[in-house]
């Protein structure tokens, strides 16, 4: 195999590629031999991109990671629209989000108990334009965060509020709010979704009219359980209010597009009118300190600008393979234009 990285200032991700064999038979074997030192190299770098072999449908796709780390899981209380993929058990869309929509760097759901140990993306039609699945190493931003910043987010812990409309009562036009509890977690029965939240120690409260509040109180920084570093380990800049016109700035600095440039006006506006009309607590989706205070926008930047900095940013090839170490790599997601279709699956311990 031929390894390099994809970007050698980061060191990442690792790429690994065929020099000779590329059948995904071949990828199999290698990685059943080599599997514990792919795993620490995972750990080492934050991510491993498998490219240039035949890994030509999902199931495939699926039986691979497996070999990574067989505990592959479906259970998904996630934020993000998703369906499954026919013909797999643990294969979904990576996310049915609309692709003007920033998706900003996460570690996968961070703020559940029953986070993802490993991510899997595989690139099944590769986007026309944009679309990158930029890696950034959390364990690094948390280093390089403004010194103020960082010991204020581990004094305080994170507080996530998550409020969805009951079924029909969506309104169109709120942006941030994009499916109502009924289509997030595929069921309308309320018993159902309350013993999935019990079993995941999420917070739940109904409210007026059959709305649902969920709320997660997390650290916002971790150790990481096998190389002991200490990662920036939140959502804080994916859902504080702040956040989307501060992202939208850096992905139109990149993408330079008169879409991206109309977003990030019109994202500045219509933040500053929620954040007038609806209290931080009500809002569709916002990152509160743990007490429920908020968290200055200055703080929001400079997560922001620390993350930018770090991040690496590559286009998808078909049939790409990448695997992250969810507890210390984040992804995320840029915007795109015309096909695009990309896959995850993930592990849990
Ligand atoms: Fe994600």
């Amino acid at each position: 195999m031929k390894t390099y990285f994809i970007d050698e200032q980061q060191q990442l991700p690792l790429v690994i590629e065929p020099d000779g064999d590329k059948s995904a038979q071949g990828l199999k074997d290698y990685i059943s031999k080599n599997q514990k030192e792919l795993v620490d190299k995972m750990y080492k770098h934050g991510a491993i991109l498998f490219r240039g072999f035949d890994i030509n449908s999902p199931k495939l796709f699926e039986e691979i990671s497996a070999l990574i780390d067989p505990n592959l899981k479906n259970d998904y209380l996630g934020t993000s629209p998703r369906d499954k993929v026919a013909g797999t058990d643990y294969v979904f869309s990576a996310s049915e989000l609309p692709g003007f929509y920033p998706i900003p760097q996460h570690c996968e759901m961070s703020y559940m108990k029953n986070k993802p140990i490993k991510l899997f993306f595989y690139c099944n039609v590769e986007p026309e334009y944009g679309g990158e699945t930029p890696v950034c190493n959390f364990r690094k931003v948390y280093n390089e965060l403004d010194s103020e910043v960082k010991s204020e987010f581990e004094k305080r812990g994170v507080k996530l509020i998550r409020n969805y409309s009951a079924p029909g009562k969506r309104s169109k036009f709120n942006l941030w709010e994009l499916k109502s509890w009924t289509d997030i977690f595929h069921t309308t029965d309320k018993e159902e979704v309350e013993k999935q939240f019990r079993k995941y120690q999420v917070d739940f409260a109904w409210k007026d009219k059959g709305d649902l509040c969920l709320t997660h109180i997390n650290d916002a920084v971790v150790e990481h359980p096998v190389t002991k570093e200490k990662v920036w380990f939140n959502h804080t800049q994916v859902f504080n209010i702040d956040a989307a016109p501060i992202e939208y700035e850096f992905i139109h600095q990149r993408q330079k597009r008169m879409k991206t440039l109309m977003m990030k006006l019109f994202l500045n506006v219509a933040t500053n009118l929620k954040k007038r009309g609806t209290p931080p607590e009500e809002q569709s989706m916002n990152m509160l300190f743990a007490d429920g205070t908020g968290i200055p926008e200055r703080y929001i930047r400079n997560i922001e600008e620390t993350i930018w900095k770090n991040m690496v940013i590559f286009p998808w090839k078909k049939n790409d393979l990448l695997a992250i170490d969810n507890l210390g790599t984040s992804h995320g997601r840029l915007p795109y234009e015309g096909k695009r279709q990309i896959m995850v699956c993930w592990s849990e311990e």
